[in-house]
């Protein structure tokens, strides 16, 4: 979304029973790196059901800004690859919008290319730690042409010689993971990551099939994730399952929405993704998952789910990074669960699109729950539901507007956040699949 767009304050009104089959659009993870492995791989790759989201859609200009095309016929996305190192200097500034995974993924593949690169984004980007990434990528070679500036904008400038290293991630973070890897398949020799919190794993299940090596092994309480260098990635299918961080919003609608009963069809329940969905279930929720099947090396099932009573959790550390993008709904929709619910670990919170832990918090108690945050643990006292009639500041991040659309649909008045433009950075279509189902939203003059 550009920074000019003026803000759409929306809510969400209270919601009858939600009822139907829906799919979600695609996974917004897989889609990426179906775009940037396309452009590093020889030939042609097709992609169905690539998310159409604005973050995506950035990335996809970012690859053929470096030379690769990326474009939709019919249903399918084409990428035409230039081979790993192949890209070109880009005729000017790449911008990624409002997406961290866009900017990080595509500094691994900068990393590889003797090319100079300035890459922009929006104001919640631009507050963004890139440190973490660019750390590992300036060992392996990569300058940065401010040295010490670690926000966007920024000018890199990669080198075909990078060097292969062994790193330990500080962070459970999957793009810096992934980033390390991407800029590792450019480097002569093995890259390792070491790696304690399992992270989502698509660009290792990605990279394999490109026909990248790419080997994992445990020692202890760590894996040990090598890519081989040199690499060669030839063009694939790549069909992209449904988002379930997107399906998040519709499921917990309908877990606090009396009377719900929906299933969403084809929907990615890859274990590395999935912590929300165990938490709900350990909630009481009735979500069961019908049909599983393996779709393009990924796992996949039609979730169903039924209303419930809900009740209070202590949601463990080590879940966070199966469901990191999912809090915000847990804390909004944990208002309506009988006792607390208290979720620790959250530090990588705050350095999302924005300060999640704040913003959820800030968005709770506006709306008469009571929730705290205690160092990286967020408390909510349900009991209650939601009194709603309170705004809630979305500070440029799509998943706090649809969390509190999403608790809205059952709060006693209506809940307003008071910007959704930013909901078509990941899932421009929740307003119709919700509505679909049943839920009814009313714009809200600023
Ligand atoms: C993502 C990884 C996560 C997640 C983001 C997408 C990815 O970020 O929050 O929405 O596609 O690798 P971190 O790796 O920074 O935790």
């Amino acid at each position: 979304m550009n920074a000019q767009s003026p803000a759409k304050p929306l809510s969400a009104l209270k919601a009858g029973p939600l009822v139907g089959r829906v799919r979600v659009p695609g996974d917004k993870s897989i889609s990426h790196r179906a775009l940037i492995f396309g452009a590093l791989a020889t030939g042609t790759t097709r992609i169905k059901g690539l998310l159409e989201a604005e973050d995506v859609i950035n990335t996809a200009r970012a690859v053929a800004a470096l030379g690769a095309s990326a474009e939709k016929q019919g249903d399918l996305w084409v990428v035409k690859g230039r081979g790993v190192g192949g890209l070109r200097t880009p005729d000017g500034p790449l911008d990624f919008g409002n997406s961290g995974t866009g900017t990080r993924l595509m500094m691994g593949v900068v990393a590889g290319h003797p090319i100079t690169v300035t890459m922009t984004g929006d104001a919640s980007l631009s507050r963004r730690p890139m440190r973490r990434v660019l750390g590992p990528l300036v060992e392996m070679g990569l300058e940065i042409m401010e040295p010490g500036k670690e926000t966007l904008p920024l000018t890199l400038r990669g080198t075909s010689e990078l060097m292969p290293i062994v790193y330990r991630l500080p962070v459970p973070s999957a793009q810096v993971k992934s980033a390390v890897l991407i800029a590792g398949l450019h480097a002569a020799g093995k890259t390792t990551i070491i790696e304690r919190e399992p992270t989502r794993d698509h660009t290792e299940r990605m990279l394999r099939h490109f026909g990248a090596t790419v080997t994992n092994e445990t020692k202890g309480e760590e894996t040990y994730i090598t890519v081989d260098g040199d690499a060669e990635l030839a063009g694939k299918h790549i069909i992209v399952p449904g988002d379930p961080s997107s399906a998040a919003f519709l499921v917990a609608a309908a877990l606090i929405v009396p009377g719900s009963d929906i299933t969403i069809e084809g929907v990615l329940v890859n274990p590395t993704r999935t912590g929300l969905y165990l938490t709900l279930q350990e909630m009481g929720g009735d979500l069961t998952f019908e049909n599983a099947r393996e779709e393009g090396g990924e796992p996949v099932a039609d979730i169903r789910v039924r209303f419930s009573r809900l009740k209070g959790v202590h949601v463990p550390a080590e879940r966070a990074p199966s469901m990191i993008d999912e809090y915000p709904v847990l804390a909004a929709i944990s208002a309506f669960a009988e006792g607390q619910t208290r979720m620790d670990g959250l530090a990588e919170l705050k350095v999302k699109e924005s300060d999640r832990l704040q913003a959820t918090a800030a968005g709770l108690i506006a709306n008469g729950a009571r929730a705290d945050v205690d160092g990286d643990t967020l408390i909510v006292e349900g009991g209650g539901g939601l009194n709603g009639g309170g705004i809630v500041a979305t500070h440029l991040d799509h998943r706090i507007a649809m969390a509190f659309l999403t608790a809205s649909l059952a709060s006693k008045t209506p809940i307003v956040v008071d910007d959704a433009t930013m909901i078509a950075t990941s899932f421009p279509e929740f307003r119709p699949i919700m509505e679909t189902l049943g839920a009814r939203y009313a714009e809200v003059a600023r």
